[in-house]
């Protein structure tokens, strides 16, 4: 049985704006195995967040290839692509991207309705995965009534919403002081207990400590790591 969940071959994507072209990956080859906990370090600008796009079908490379579970998706038609995101891969992104207007509960359950789960069960699995990060007393409070801890914890548990295997998170803790950054902490670890997949990126020298596999992108191309 194939342990890798995750795999590139000479992953590239260039940019172009205007008359300008950014290299921002080079030949990426990256393999992470199921259920591991691994972290993506390296400078501002070099590719980290382009790598963690493609890898979570966000986004298409200008060449190469990205498997996930065996599965090549490089070629997959838009929708066969959002059906697979949506059922297998949890995004949490670099800024907090709840919806302003709608609560917690709200927030989290949108992840569900983009999967076609009844109403009823979206309300109750919202409020179920609220709990387990403790915000039960948070239902109906809209992001800007929030911390930015408690905000990023929403963020997490809607990445969680459908139960993805895999669990991108694009420096999750970036904007937080060092209370939240522990709550977002214990509630990664808790899913790597679980037996998610978990890849980070992230500056944050405390969770590199944590990770099982620190991978280094310099310049577009992986440095240290694999
Ligand atoms: N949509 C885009 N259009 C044009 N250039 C882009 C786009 N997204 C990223 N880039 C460029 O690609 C390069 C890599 O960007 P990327 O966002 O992957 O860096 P990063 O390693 O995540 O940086 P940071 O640590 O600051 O988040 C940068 O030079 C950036 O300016
Ligand atoms: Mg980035």
């Amino acid at each position: 049985m194939n342990d890798t969940i995750i795999r590139t071959e000479n992953l590239h994507k260039t940019y172009t704006t205007g008359k300008v072209k950014t290299h921002a990956l080079r030949g990426v080859d990256l393999e992470i195995p199921r259920g591991s906990f691994s972290c993506i370090v390296g400078p501002s600008g070099h590719g980290k967040s382009t790598l963690m796009h493609l890898v979570g079908g966000l986004d298409r490379p200008t060449a190469g290839r990205v498997f996930i579970g065996g599965e090549e998706i490089t070629g997959l038609s838009g929708r066969r692509l959002a059906a697979l995101r949506a059922r297998r891969i949890g995004f949490v992104f670099q800024f907090f991207n709840l919806l302003p207007g709608l609560s917690a509960e709200e927030n989290v359950a949108t992840a569900m309705m983009f999967a076609g789960v009844p109403e009823k069960v979206q309300r109750d699995r919202s409020r179920e995965l609220l709990a387990l990060v403790g915000l039960s007393d948070k239902l109906r409070a809209k992001p800007s009534e929030l911390s930015g801890g408690q905000q990023q914890r929403v963020a997490i548990v809607r990445a969680l919403a459908n139960d993805p295997d895999i669990l991108l998170m694009d420096e999750p803790t970036g904007n937080l002081d060092s209370e939240s950054e522990s709550e977002v902490l214990a509630a990664v670890a808790k899913l790597h207990g679980e037996g998610k997949t978990v890849v980070i990126v992230t500056h944050n020298g405390e969770i590199a400590r944590r990770a099982e596999r620190v991978i280094r992108v310099k310049d577009g191309i992986i440095v240290e790591g694999y």
